[in-house]
C-alpha cells in the first residue's frame, strides 16, 4: 500500500496570512496541528512539515507540538543549517527530509544537489542519523543525484514530482519515464523512494504506477481541496485515488 504523508505547511501559510505578527493569540487559525490530527484520524502515515529559515508558514512552536501531539510519524523537512540541524536534534522527528532552501522561491523549486554538496551534506547526515532519524533526501531524479544519495547513506530519496506536474502531453510522458528511471536506479543502489511536489487528485493515477514508491508527500492540493470539501474528506480521497 502507497503511504501518504500530509504536508501542512499550507494551512500555516494561511495562518500567517493573519497572525504574523501573533502567532501565539488564542483565536489563531487554522491550526496547522489540528490539520494534522484531522488528517491522521483520514488514513495519512505521517505528516510532513517544513520549518524555513524564514518561518514564513510553520513556527518553531508549531514543530514541537507536531512531535508531540501526532500518533503517526513526523517526516521534518529542512535545508541544510546548524540553525535548523540543532532544531531538528532536539525535535527528535522520525524522519528528516533534506531540501534546498531559497529565501525568494515561492515553494521548494528543484531538488537538493547532493552531488555537488557532498562534503556539507554527509556531516549533517551522520548527526541526524546518530540521532535515531531516518533521512531523505529530496532530489531531481537525474543519475548524479541518486548515486549521489546512495554515496551519502541516507536511507531514502524523495524523488522531485515538480517537473512532472508542470509539464503537458508527451513531456509530461518523458518526465514520468524520467522519474521512473530514477527510481529503478535508486532501488538497485539500495535506497528506498518516497515522491512529492506538485502531485493532485488527476496526475496521481499516473504517479501512483512508478516502481518502488514507498510514500508521497502531499500538501497543495490537499489543503486546497478541504477549503470546499473538509480536510478529512481531501485526505480520504487522495488516500483512495493512490491505492484504487
Ligand atoms: N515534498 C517536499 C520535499 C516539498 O518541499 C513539498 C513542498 O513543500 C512537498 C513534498 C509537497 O508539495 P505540494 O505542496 O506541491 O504537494
Amino acid at each position: 500500500m502507497l503511504r501518504l504523508g500530509v504536508n501542512i505547511d499550507h494551512v500555516a501559510t494561511l495562518r500567517q496570512a493573519r497572525y504574523r505578527d501573533n502567532v501565539q493569540a488564542p483565536n489563531a487559525e487554522p491550526d496547522p496541528v489540528a490539520a494534522a490530527l484531522i488528517a491522521e484520524r483520514a488514513g495519512a502515515s505521517g505528516i510532513t512539515a517544513h520549518l524555513r529559515a524564514d518561518r514564513r508558514h510553520i513556527q518553531d512552536g508549531d514543530i514541537f507540538r507536531l512531535r508531540r501531539e501526532i500518533t503517526t510519524k513526523l517526516n521534518f523537512e529542512m535545508g541544510n543549517t546548524p540553525e535548523i540541524l540543532a532544531i531538528a536534534l532536539e525535535v527528535q522527528p522520525a524522519d528528516v527530509c533534506l531540501v534546498p532552501e531559497n529565501r525568494n522561491e515561492v515553494t521548494t523549486e528543484g531538488g537538493l544537489d547532493c552531488a555537488g554538496q557532498i562534503e556539507s551534506l554527509r556531516p549533517t547526515i551522520q548527526k541526524l542519523q546518530a540521532a535515531g532519524i531516518v533521512v531523505s533526501l529530496f532530489i531531481d531524479p537525474d543519475e548524479a543525484q541518486v548515486r549521489a544519495s546512495a554515496e551519502l547513506g541516507a536511507e531514502f530519496v524523495e524523488l522531485h514530482t515538480g517537473a512532472f506536474a508542470n509539464a503537458l502531453g508527451s513531456d509530461q510522458l518523458a518526465e514520468l519515464d524520467r522519474l521512473s528511471t530514477g527510481a529503478t536506479l535508486a532501488h538497485e543502489l539500495g535506497l528506498r523512494v518516497n515522491a512529492g511536489h506538485g502531485i493532485n487528485y488527476e496526475n496521481i493515477v499516473l504517479i501512483r504506477s512508478l516502481p518502488h514508491l514507498e510514500e508521497l508527500n502531499i500538501g497543495h492540493s490537499i489543503v486546497s481541496r478541504a477549503v470546499f470539501a473538509g480536510l478529512e474528506t481531501a485526505t480520504r480521497e487522495m488516500l483512495a485515488l493512490m491505492n484504487p
